[in-house]
């Protein structure tokens, strides 16, 4: 079941409201603890409270702090995007949903509303949004102001963006609908839009419609003088007060708002007993203009009546004033109980509960994003901080990488070096590393260096090393960093920054050795696409597998990418999909493919199979149309180091995917390669991945 819901409209005023009540409602009878989320709240010129956080706290009584429940205000999102901070935007956001995430049963994310920088900015930011917290959404349709068919258009372009941002949707709402519209409404629903996906209409409803006595005060930034006790009057109407009392009477409708300047005193007098006598409708309230109040008499006798109708006085003019009243919305605020409960029973009477509690109980979520994949790695690497050996001090992006590592708590390091040129380099690139976290070490200088010779002297000596040979050896970092692995003195080494993958996984290789029931090390990228994290393998070690390689590099690969939170389904690719095909290299794909089968009957895998038929739905249906994997595969298997290495280098600089790797695969401990054109990103995602693995290696040598 996916742990969340994503509520968005695409427009304005669509009445989401309604829908998060009902939902929260609803879903409070199956689930225990629910969160609401709202990852963008609106501006508040006053600093007050968002109203949906506050009546969802305050109604369903929800076991979350204020503070927790939202990540941005609208202005700061836009500010932030403006300085190109996007990455930081959605990073805080998944940081801020997955606290929430991890200490409640469900969490109800509440979309942006529409502040008014564009329609396509705000609904492309909640695609964005629900894209990158993986989770499902439920799209909120304005019904008023559209015809049935004008509705059905938007929702089935709206659907469009969601199939190709792959943002999965589990119900449409169409809300505010006129109710004599509702039955063309249905059927157009049902004749156009997918069986999978839920649809209901929520008729309009004065009710939800019209603003409160307290809204229109709020609105017209008006002082109120008497019937504070009423605020929570629906207007649903309202007149100018300023002809003659007689015309006056004759404009009242049920729930009229009179705005009427403060000097009319038979006009406001006339109101109240209009509102008294059963021949008139009742009245929501007045506003009196001008900033005139009524002369003292008329207060007095104000005074003296138990007034049932609220009075506002506002300092403008009739005219702005109307203007004001006008453009106030209808919200739902906590004190307004009434409307809250009348949102809820129109959720429920409108919409089948049963239905959607069981398709989002139902849904899974698809696939890992990118940058949910990096928080998560950074987030599991905190929670036992392992020690990582850096061989390259030498290297000033090994420094600033340690920098960023040890400022964000990941892990605890140690780098290889002469101590005073570190320093030098730390000074002049204005780093300073937390001393609890880190320590240097000069291998030529070091206490550990006799025990460390005599080991590898030891472990060697059957392949011609002499003591000489693991003295000079041990000087180099990659075997010192190497051997304090082995040795426990750390759990992890991340090299290569200046050195060949050779010079880096070679001591490794000769002494750490592979995992029992494992014979060949291997490597994966995790390749972070635009919108989801695939495996690839293997692209650094082996020039050219045989059948028997390729099976447990296939195998290696897809326990790692389990290891990584991502659902392995394997194309073993090549030139050819299924039996099409002949010729020597597509044979060894197709006999790997088949020792995969064998030895790991639960794992699913396809090959041969071309990359394309691997990744695109319809490529696979089409070339290989029973397959579990084609179309849809998270792990891809090359058939040798040529093309393995060459594609990885070919995507991520194509498309500007993130490849985070190589991380070996099969070894006793964690030992990583980086490439000689690395970042400092490039090393820090390594490191983490390092720890990671670390987290998992308990084997003792
Ligand atoms: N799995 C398990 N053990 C292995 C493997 C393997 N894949 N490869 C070698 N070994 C073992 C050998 O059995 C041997 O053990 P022993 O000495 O105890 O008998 C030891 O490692 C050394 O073996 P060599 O044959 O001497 O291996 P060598 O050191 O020559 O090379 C290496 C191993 C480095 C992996 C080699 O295959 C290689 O160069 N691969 C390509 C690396 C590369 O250039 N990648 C592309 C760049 S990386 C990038 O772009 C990110």
């Amino acid at each position: 079941m996916s742990k969340a819901i994503y509520i968005a409209s695409s427009e304005s005023n669509s009445g989401k409201s309604i829908v998060t009540l009902g939902l929260m409602n609803i879903l409070l009878g199956t689930i225990r603890k629910i969160a609401y989320f709202k990852p963008v709240i609106r501006d508040s010129p006053d600093n007050r409270k968002d109203i949906n956080i506050e009546t969802m706290i305050d109604h369903f009584e929800l076991d979350t702090l204020y503070e927790d429940c939202y990540a941005f205000t609208y202005s700061e999102l836009l500010r932030l995007r403006g300085e190109g901070n996007h990455s930081f935007v959605i990073d805080s956001i998944i940081n801020k949903y997955k606290r929430l995430e991890d200490t409640h049963d469900f969490v109800l994310v509440d979309g942006m509303d529409f502040e008014g920088e564009g329609a396509s900015f705000e609904f492309s930011s909640n695609v964005d949004i629900a894209k990158n917290l993986s989770i499902p959404l439920i799209l909120v349709a304005k019904g008023s102001g559209y015809t049935p068919a004008e509705i059905t258009r938007n929702v089935l372009s709206t659907m469009q963006i969601l199939r190709e941002r792959e943002v999965p949707l589990l119900a449409v709402i169409a809300n505010k609908l006129d109710p004599s519209k509702m039955e063309e409404l249905q059927n157009l629903f049902a004749k156009t839009v997918s069986k999978r996906v839920l649809t209901y209409i929520i008729p309009y409803s004065k009710e939800l419609s019209s603003p409160t006595m307290k809204e229109i005060a709020e609105g017209v930034n008006g002082k109120v003088l008497f019937g504070e006790s009423y605020l929570s009057n629906p207007v649903d109407h309202f007149i100018v007060g300023a002809m003659q009392l007689q015309n006056c009477l004759t404009h009242i409708d049920e729930n009229t708002l009179i705005v009427t300047p403060g000097d009319r005193g038979d006009i406001i007098l006339a109101m109240i007993q209009a509102n008294l006598s059963k021949n008139y409708p009742k009245v929501a309230g007045l506003v009196f203009s001008g900033g005139l109040t009524p002369d003292k008499p008329i207060i007095k006798l104000l005074e003296g009546l138990e007034t049932l109708v609220p009075m506002v006085q506002v300092e403008t003019g009739t005219f702005e004033t109307v203007n004001k009243v006008a453009s106030v919305k209808s919200r739902i605020y906590p004190e307004n109980k009434l409307k809250i409960d009348f949102a809820i029973a129109a959720f429920e009477k409108n919409t089948d509960t049963v239905a959607l509690v069981d398709k989002i109980a139902t849904s899974q979520s698809k696939g890992i994003t990118p940058r949910m994949f990096q928080y998560q790695l950074v987030k599991r690497a905190r929670l036992a901080k392992k020690h990582i050996v850096l061989p390259e001090g030498s290297d000033p992006r090994i420094l600033e990488a340690a920098g960023k590592l040890l400022k964000q708590e990941v892990v605890r390091l140690t780098i290889l070096g002469k101590k005073d040129e570190i320093e030098a380099s730390l000074l002049k690139l204005n780093i300073e590393l937390d001393e609890k976290n880190v320590n240097i070490i000069n291998p030529a200088d070091s206490p550990l260096l006799p025990a460390y010779i005599s080991t590898l002297y030891e472990l060697r000596k059957s392949k011609n090393v002499n003591m000489d040979m693991a003295t000079d050896f041990m000087k180099d970092g990659a075997y010192f960093g190497t051997m304090m692995v082995y040795k426990g003195d750390a759990d992890g080494m991340v090299s290569g920054a200046i050195n060949t993958t050779q010079h880096t996984i070679r001591p490794a290789l000769q002494f750490i050795k592979t995992r029992p029931g494992v014979s060949t090390v291997s490597s994966v990228f995790f390749m972070c696409l635009e919108d989801r994290v695939i495996v690839f393998g293997d692209c650094a070690v082996i020039p050219k597998p045989t059948s028997d390689q390729l099976a447990d590099i296939a195998i290696s690969s897809a326990e790692s990418s389990i290891m990584f939170g991502i659902e392995p389904r394997i194309a073993m690719l090549s030139y050819s999909s299924g039996a099409s095909g002949t010729g020597e290299e597509v044979e060894k794909v197709r006999r790997a493919t088949e020792l995969v089968k064998q030895r790991r009957p639960d794992l699913p895998v396809e090959g041969p199979i071309q990359y394309d038929a691997a990744v695109d739905p319809i490529v696979g249906k089409q070339k290989l149309p029973n397959s579990k994997v084609a179309g849809q595969a998270t792990v891809l298997i090359f058939p040798d180091l040529n093309t393995g290495n060459n594609t990885y280098k070919a995507v991520q600089r194509e498309t500007g995917a993130v490849a985070i790797g190589p991380m070996l695969q099969g070894l006793n401990k964690p030992v990583n390669d980086l490439s000689r054109g690395c970042t400092v990103d490039d090393i820090f995602n390594t490191v983490v991945i390092t720890a990671i693995q670390a987290q998992q290696s308990n084997l003792k040598i």
